[in-house]
């Protein structure tokens, strides 16, 4: 059962018009302590994991520079380096820690350089392939923050830019400075508060990458109609966001090899219209 498990059946993605991706990724955050905070209680599992996420096709992991805080970027580097050709790993910056669950971000110039010069330092690159700006922070001008992710794209320290967090508004305000290839707002079945942005990224060609595209696990109410699909409720989930938009971008998080590989298999899970209206009035 599991050899026929393959990221490629979500079907695949080019971020930026060139860097094409399987469409179902990985979101490594949870790979980290309790809080998003230090290291888990199982250093091994974590790097047995990002093994498994690799040979089952995955080559989209979404991680951040602040998950640890630097922990999971050490994670990925110690499972995954030297990076199969084609791995496309999406870090984050600006976003500052004080604790377990307490994030505060800092946009100014000077911090976002330092963000990206030690993310590269700390997953082995020359170029990070999608250096997304994990918050806007309103106490500095927005401006000089894409100016300086901009400058930095010109000295080829990133290849590709995307959000997250964002509206309409700030995603136009940033593309007047430079190029956004993708958006990772929050956005599943249950938490469509993003339909706006999704709207506007798929008319644009940008990617959406749906963060807690699983609810965080909470899917009991999805059970009924899972067992109707011979599926699992994770599955379904995950199935109706690939169904919603072809620049939808899936990034589930889990520590379990047995939840990686269900939700995997979610990706061969075709709905129908009919299927994915009756899902949608799912609440
Ligand atoms: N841009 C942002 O501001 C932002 C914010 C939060 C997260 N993110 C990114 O988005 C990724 C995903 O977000 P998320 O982790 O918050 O939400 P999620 O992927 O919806 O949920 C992950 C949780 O669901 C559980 N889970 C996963 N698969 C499951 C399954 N098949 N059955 C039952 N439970 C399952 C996991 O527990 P187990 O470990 O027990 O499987 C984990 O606790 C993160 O890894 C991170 O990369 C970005």
């Amino acid at each position: 059962m599991t050899q026929t498990l393959n990221a490629a059946h979500s079907g695949t993605f080019k971020i930026g018009g060139e860097l094409e991706i399987n469409r179902l990724g990985f979101g490594a955050m949870r790979l980290t302590g309790p809080g998003i905070w230090g290291e888990p209680a199982d250093p091994g599992n974590a790097l047995r994991v990002l093994r498994r996420v690799v040979e089952l096709g995955v080559n989209f992991i979404d991680t951040a520079d602040a998950y640890g805080p630097h922990v999971n970027e050490e994670q990925i580097r110690e499972a995954l380096h030297p990076y199969a050709d084609g791995l496309v790993i999406a870090t984050k910056g600006a976003h500052t820690r004080q604790g377990p669950d307490r994030w505060v971000p800092v946009g100014r110039p000077e911090y976002l350089r330092q963000c990206v010069e030690m993310s590269l330092r700390r997953l082995k690159l020359e170029r990070i392939d999608l250096w997304q700006l994990h918050r806007i922070d309103p106490k500095v001008p927005r401006d000089e923050q894409f100016g300086v992710i901009k400058e930095m794209q010109d000295e080829g320290k990133i290849r590709f830019f995307g959000l997250s967090e964002v509206t309409v508004e700030e995603i136009e305000a940033a593309q007047k400075v430079l190029p956004v290839v993708t958006v990772q707002n929050m956005y599943n079945l249950f938490d469509r508060q993003s339909e706006q942005v999704l709207d506007y990224c798929e008319q644009q060609g940008i990617g959406f990458i749906p963060w807690r595209p699983v609810a965080g696990g909470n899917l009991q109410v999805l059970e009924n109609v899972a067992r109707k699909h011979d599926a699992t409720p994770a599955q379904v989930a995950l199935a109706w966001l690939l169904k919603r938009s072809k620049v939808m971008l899936p990034i589930p998080g889990t520590s379990s090899i047995k939840h990686l590989e269900e939700n995997l298999q979610g990706a061969r899970l075709e709905l129908s219209d009919e299927d994915f209206q009756a899902i949608s009035a799912v609440k």
